[in-house]
């Protein structure tokens, strides 16, 4: 079984889908992480951004797997190194490119094979599965984000200000909808969860009621 997790950067996706799979013994898939492994190729490699041919060719040349929450570029686990701001910057790039996304897809697709899966991303519920039975669209409100974002950064050595994660999180927001393939959108058939004011705690007792709802307790 299939459980999609949509939502726009900062919503609390990575955490909340990680927590959920532990909790109903799920494999965890954390799309965003392929994209970004694309955008550290690219910049390893030197391709020229506003050349998007070159770094779709390189995105088809590269061996890229997931295994065990952990994510290998040729080999190499760069599971830390598609974290930082300087790769956040350009993963667009990857996300933009409707030959990137549809190879992408394909991996996702494969990556999640017929396993039980929680899957988190922004096409998950209406491109890679729409066949999921359990689809979420998770929120928080834009200054809570950031204020996560904020945490996050500081936590990994990486000073940043409330101001400045802000704007660019209002960028990456205006990327993600207007994008013309894959763009963030929620699935007719995906629960709007906002987690504003709740803790991860809750946030995931909501969304295991939710499974365990839809599913008719088959997770039980
Ligand atoms: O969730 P994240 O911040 O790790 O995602 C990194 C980038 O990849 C972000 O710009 C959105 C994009 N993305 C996407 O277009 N489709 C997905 N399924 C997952 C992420």
């Amino acid at each position: 079984m299939i459980i999609t997790i949509d939502g726009p950067a900062g919503a609390g996706k990575s955490t909340v889908a990680r927590a959920l799979a532990r909790r109903l013994g799920f494999r965890f898939l954390d799309t965003g992480a392929m994209y970004r492994a694309v955008a550290l190729a690219g910049l390893r490699h030197g391709v020229v951004w506003d050349r998007p041919e070159q770094l779709a060719e390189l995105a088809g040349k590269v061996s890229l797997e997931v295994v065990a929450e952990r994510i290998f570029l040729d080999g190499e686990d760069v599971s830390e190194a598609i974290r930082s701001t300087e790769v956040t910057a350009v993963t667009r790039h990857a996300a933009d490119h409707p030959q990137i996304r549809e190879h992408l897809v394909a991996l996702q697709r494969a990556a999640a094979g017929s396993d039980d899966v929680v899957t988190e991303g922004r096409d998950q519920g209406t491109v890679v599965f729409p066949q999921a039975p359990c689809k979420i669209f998770l929120t928080a409100g834009a200054e809570e984000r950031a204020r996560r974002r904020v945490r996050d950064l500081q936590s990994q050595g990486e000073s940043a200000t409330l101001e400045d994660v802000l704007a660019a999180q209002q960028r990456r927001d205006r990327q993600d909808t207007d994008r013309p393939v894959g763009r963030l959108v929620p699935a007719a058939d995906a629960v709007e969860v906002c987690t504003d004011g709740m803790s991860l705690e809750e946030v995931v007792d909501r969304l295991e009621s939710l499974v365990r709802a839809g599913s008719g307790g088959e997770t039980a």
